[in-house]
């Protein structure tokens, strides 16, 4: 058995994964978020892990449970706190991927009571949080990036941007548009476009597949 796992392609490697959604805090009982089940990621998480990786998952709020004693999963509620975790782990690994639907916002205040109704209409202030990818991809040495992109026009050139922006090796654009594409789904519609600018698009998949279809090009760029 020993063997089997020395044989392993990324026995070697450690990969960091942020995955599903961020709450950004409103009150103490309401929170902004939206609607990212973490099912990619944590499916990322099991391919790296079954490739013999070992895997720091930086999660978000989801249901899911994963069993793997290679995944070491952190559990984190808001952005603020996610990029804190990702700053504590992403410079001793190989990979990092960013599949998580971070808040682009969040309350600029907190309140410490929950709100009360009144008869005005209520307004809140946002203010923007970090860019956890655009972070590692302008502090990265050795690291191999992988982003996503959800996009609903320009998808390809706006993912494109993104890859260029937030230094990236590869970006993996996900399609709403398709039927069974996207949030809460068990399947995706995504198209690889690395920084050679090969631009892949790839059948409609089970996130499980869409996640070893990933690895394996991870380690083409690794081996270019
Ligand atoms: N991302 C991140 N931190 C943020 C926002 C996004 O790490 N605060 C990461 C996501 O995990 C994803 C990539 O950046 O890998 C792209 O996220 P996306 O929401 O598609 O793009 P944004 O750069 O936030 O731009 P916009 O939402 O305006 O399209
Ligand atoms: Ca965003």
């Amino acid at each position: 058995e020993a063997d089997i796992l020395s044989r392993l392609p990324l026995k070697d490697k450690k990969v960091l994964i942020t995955a599903g959604p961020t709450y950004e805090a409103i009150d103490p009982v309401r929170f902004i978020g939206n609607h990212s089940s973490g099912k990619m990621g944590y499916a990322l998480a099991e391919a790296a892990a079954n490739l013999g990786a070992q895997v720091t998952l930086i999660s978000g709020p989801t249901h899911l449970q994963l069993k793997h004693n290679l995944i070491n999963r952190i559990n984190v509620t808001s952005a603020a706190e996610m990029f804190e975790e990702v700053k504590k782990h992403y410079k001793t690994v190989d990979i990092a991927i960013a599949s998580a639907a971070v808040a682009d916002y969040r309350p600029a205040l907190v309140a410490d009571q929950k709100i009360k109704k009144k008869e005005a209409a209520l307004k809140i202030d946002l203010e923007p949080t970090a860019d956890i990818l655009a972070y590692i991809g302008a502090e990265k040495k050795k690291q191999l990036l992988v982003g996503f992109a959800l996009e609903t026009e320009n998808e390809v050139a706006n993912a494109q941007g993104k890859l260029q922006r937030k230094n990236l090796d590869l970006i993996v654009l996900n399609s709403l548009n398709d039927k069974g594409a996207g949030f809460k789904t068990e399947t995706n519609k995504v198209t690889f476009i690395t920084k050679y600018g090969a631009v892949l698009p790839q059948e409609l998949k089970p996130k499980a597949e869409v996640a070893q279809d990933v690895f394996e090009l991870i380690q083409q760029l690794l081996h270019d």
